[in-house]
């Protein structure tokens, strides 16, 4: 594998397409929206700095990493040569299944398309394409050039080969792969969203404030962020629609998202990427 596309270059998409560029990757960056596009690149130079600063990195890597990637606002020309590619748009049900569509009719045989999905059924995206058997989930976290998981995702229909193929690539980007089965939330997310759901559930009771919230998590249960903060970094939309497909897709109460989040969403307070969430940025 050579050429990736990455389409949708917010928050994960930029690191995504960062992290292959710096193991030598040709990137095309696809997003409908130019100024996510000329946003992505701005992070990722300003990102690349911090790893100068810390001496990981050099000045020359830096100009070779950023020309190895491409934008690009028209998909069919952004996927055209692609090998693989990893789709981080925005999580909706609706937006990954019709571009799915839109991919597999517009990439080659060959290629192998993986999302980044928190939480959608892989089985279900695969069902929007002729190729369900090269269909896989690409779980990456956030910040994606630090974390070292990937969660691969094998949907109901993706075939041992392409399990294969990705986590040796995952490797290739020094991660380190843990496969999962295609459930609601696979296995980060349903561990963790709950967990951040009961943390707005105490905020909305009152039973402490956010900074407390967090201060018990942190330093209680060794977490290197507060759940609130985390929920702040990760974007409350985001954890808003992963807790809807958990509530949908097992049927259980006990995954409902906390009013309290429902109206933050709605207010526009997303988070960090809003400039205000639980906390004020
Ligand atoms: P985001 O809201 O920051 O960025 C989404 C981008 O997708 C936007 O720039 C938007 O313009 C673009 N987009 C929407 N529809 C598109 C289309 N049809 N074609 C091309 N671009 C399109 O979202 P974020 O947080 O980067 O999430 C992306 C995916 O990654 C989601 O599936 C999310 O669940 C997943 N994810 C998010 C994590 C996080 O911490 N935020 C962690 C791991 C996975």
């Amino acid at each position: 594998m050579q050429r990736i596309s990455v389409i949708g270059s917010g928050t994960m998409g930029n690191g995504i397409a960062h992290t292959f560029a710096q193991h030598g990757f040709e990137v095309a960056l696809v997003d409908i929206n130019a100024a996510a596009l000329a946003s992505a690149r701005a992070t990722i130079a300003s990102n690349l700095d911090r790893q100068i600063k810390k001496e990981t990195l050099t000045e020359t890597d830096k100009q070779l990493i950023l020309n190895r990637i491409t934008t690009y606002t028209d998909l069919a020309a952004g996927v055209r040569n692609a090998d693989l590619v990893v789709e981080a748009a925005t999580e909706n049900e609706q937006v990954k299944r019709s571009l799915f569509e839109q991919l597999d009719k517009q990439c080659a045989a060959h290629t192998i398309l993986a999302s980044n999905t928190s939480s959608i059924s892989i089985t279900k995206i695969a069902a929007a394409t002729q190729r369900p058997e090269k269909v896989i989930g690409m779980h990456f976290m956030n910040p994606v050039p630090v974390m070292k998981l990937v969660e691969v995702v094998k949907g109901h229909s993706t075939s041992t080969d392409t399990t294969a193929e990705i986590t040796a690539l995952a490797i290739q980007l020094d991660k380190i792969p843990v496969e999962v089965n295609d459930y609601p939330g696979f296995v980060a997310n349903r561990i963790l969203m709950p967990m951040i759901n009961e943390a707005v559930y105490s905020v909305y009771e009152g039973v402490a404030d956010v900074e407390a919230i967090d201060n018990v998590m942190k330093l209680g249960m060794a977490h290197p962020m507060g759940p609130l903060q985390l929920a702040d970094f990760i974007g409350l939309d985001v954890c808003l629609a992963i807790l809807r497909v958990l509530y949908e897709g097992f049927g259980n109460p006990k995954y409902a998202p906390c009013p309290l989040l429902v109206n933050m969403v709605t207010a526009g307070k997303l988070g960090r990427k809003s400039g205000q969430g639980f906390y004020t940025y």
